[in-house]
């Protein structure tokens, strides 16, 4: 079998995606907010891995306002958690975003934050993101990531900034294989 059933589902919740982009070279944005640059450090990773397969833009959330989010493939969306929150930013960025005018795209969200107990970790920025994009229709490709930081104003943990390079590889290989899908599917070589 080519995909497992799970991985399947996964890549047939987005593939509509490819459905408008045949051929085309992944679009990608990251956008994150960071009080004390840690985010944007991690944020920096994810983009410079995403910029080897396609464009990328990379911008912090409050100049993010006024783009087109319709124009990319892929949406990634990362901020530090405060008070078992999203920061207030990022809150704003999303709820300017009107609903389901982002289905067919892929998204995944990420948070920084300190190492949580089992309890802290089901309220995090990144689940609370990743909620918001399935409200814009946007399909998460993989599960909401969370970057460790040492205190309030860091540093990362070390290996976090490996870390965010291998999140990164998860998200183009998904959006890959769905790529792939969608060319077995219609035919395509
Ligand atoms: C006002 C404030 C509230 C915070 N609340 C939390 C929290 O609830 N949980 C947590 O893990 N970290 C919390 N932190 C620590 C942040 O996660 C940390 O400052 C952040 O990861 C650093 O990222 P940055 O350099 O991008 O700002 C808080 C930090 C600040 C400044």
């Amino acid at each position: 079998m080519l995909f497992s059933k799970r991985r399947k589902y996964a890549i047939t919740r987005y593939y509509a995606l490819f459905e408008r982009k045949k051929g085309q070279k992944m679009n990608s944005m990251v956008i994150y907010d960071s009080t004390f640059g840690n985010t944007e450090q991690i944020a920096r990773v994810i983009a410079d891995r995403l910029g080897e397969h396609g464009t990328v833009k990379l911008m912090r959330s409050d100049e993010a306002a006024s783009l087109d989010l319709k124009e990319m493939d892929l949406l990634v969306i990362g901020c530090p958690i405060h008070r078992q929150r999203m920061t207030p930013a990022v809150g704003a960025l999303l709820a300017n975003i009107p609903r389901r005018s982002l289905k067919g795209r892929a998204a995944a969200a990420f948070d920084t934050r300190y190492r949580l107990n089992w309890f802290l970790s089901n309220f995090t920025a990144a689940q609370e993101i990743a909620s918001k994009l399935k409200r814009t229709g946007a399909s998460l490709i993989v599960p909401p990531e969370g970057f460790i930081v040492t205190g309030r104003e860091g540093p990362l943990e070390e290996g976090e900034l490996e870390r965010a390079a291998q999140w990164a590889e998860k998200i183009i290989e998904q959006f890959e294989a769905a790529r792939s899908l969608h060319k077995e599917k219609a035919g395509i070589r």
